[in-house]
């Protein structure tokens, strides 16, 4: 792992222009800053979905699980389970297995463990792992289905959605459901407050990868000549993260064996945050044979569930 991070830590920075890529943004003091994030006023997307699951459980269920019969339940990239809980609580009485996927085994753990307290009856079966890998061994011969929720999608751009997707839907059955959650085209207004926050969480966020460099690689980023400086491309509907260089600047990282320049104003590109409408939509589950079966809505409509059939 630390070997990777290095070798792409490495081949970022020597690009132009630079980029770090947002999954590593995801070490434990990332973890914990991702959930203080959740709870921000500002970042409105985990209260939406929240909602969507609180109050049209019923829809939810009934475009997306089977009316009689076993199931497997499997959840992608699970988090702390909070908007799955509505569900699981709904589905209480059918025989399912409950599939939370995940590269972290910690985040796996403690929601394993929650889940076995607050919802005894339940049968789950965490995995650790890479996503295809996993849902391709696994043959069970019940129908799947696949929960991407959270906008978790819109940290690729469309042409890389899409490969996803296609990956995805090969490891599906016919008439395997997908549940993915996607944040909706909105107002600017809305939009980059979620990004940057007042309290200043997500800057930190953000900046954390500096320091994890620091920590892991040995580097010498100075954070307070580093600042988050977010954008929202009202065109392409792409919020956009980037971390900016104060001044003219020299880092070294010693795992690398390397000093990387940075120009007063620089920026090091770090995350894409898609937002969707119909058009991208389209385009992202292009040729991937997942029929648009529903789509569910929070009341502000700025948060969308969408539900696909493989066919
Ligand atoms: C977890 C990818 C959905 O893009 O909104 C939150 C990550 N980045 N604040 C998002 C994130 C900055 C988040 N996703």
């Amino acid at each position: 792992m630390l070997e990777l991070f290095a070798r792409e830590v490495k081949e970022g920075l020597s690009q132009s222009p630079k980029r770090l890529s947002s999954k590593w943004f995801y070490d434990s003091i990332g973890d914990s800053l991702f959930i203080r994030i959740m709870n921000l006023p500002e970042y409105y997307l985990t209260k939406s979905e929240e909602e969507i699951f609180a109050k049209k459980t019923y829809q939810i269920l009934s475009s997306l699980v089977p009316d009689s019969g076993e199931f497997d339940l499997f959840e992608l990239g699970a988090g702390d389970g909070s908007k799955t809980m509505h569900l699981l609580t709904a589905l209480k009485t059918r025989k399912f297995t409950y599939r939370p996927i995940d590269i972290s085994s910690n985040s796996i753990d403690n929601l394993q463990k929650r889940v076995a307290e607050e919802l005894p009856s339940i049968e789950v079966e965490g995995m650790q792992g890479e996503y295809f890998e996993v849902l391709a061994k696994l043959t069970t011969g019940r129908p799947k289905i696949i929960l991407f929720m959270g906008s978790n999608i819109g940290n690729m751009l469309d042409e890389r959605a899409n490969e996803f997707l296609l990956k995805l839907s090969a490891v599906m059955e016919v008439g395997d459901r997908l549940l993915l959650g996607v944040d909706l085209i909105k107002d600017e207004s809305v939009i980059l407050p979620a990004y940057n926050d007042s309290e200043g969480v997500t800057a930190e966020f953000n900046l954390n990868l500096l320091d994890r460099i620091n920590r892991e690689l040995g580097g010498d980023f100075d954070r307070k000549h580093f600042k988050h400086t977010p954008q929202y491309d009202k065109e392409s509907g792409v919020a956009y993260s980037y971390i900016t260089s104060m001044i003219e600047q020299d880092v070294k990282i010693d795992a690398l064996g390397q000093t990387y320049h940075f120009v007063e104003g620089e920026k090091v590109f770090t995350e894409v945050s898609r937002k969707y409408d119909e058009k991208a939509l389209a385009a992202i589950t292009n040729h991937t044979s997942l029929k648009l079966v529903d789509r569910i809505f929070d009341s502000k409509e700025y948060f969308c569930d969408a539900i696909y059939e493989k066919e």
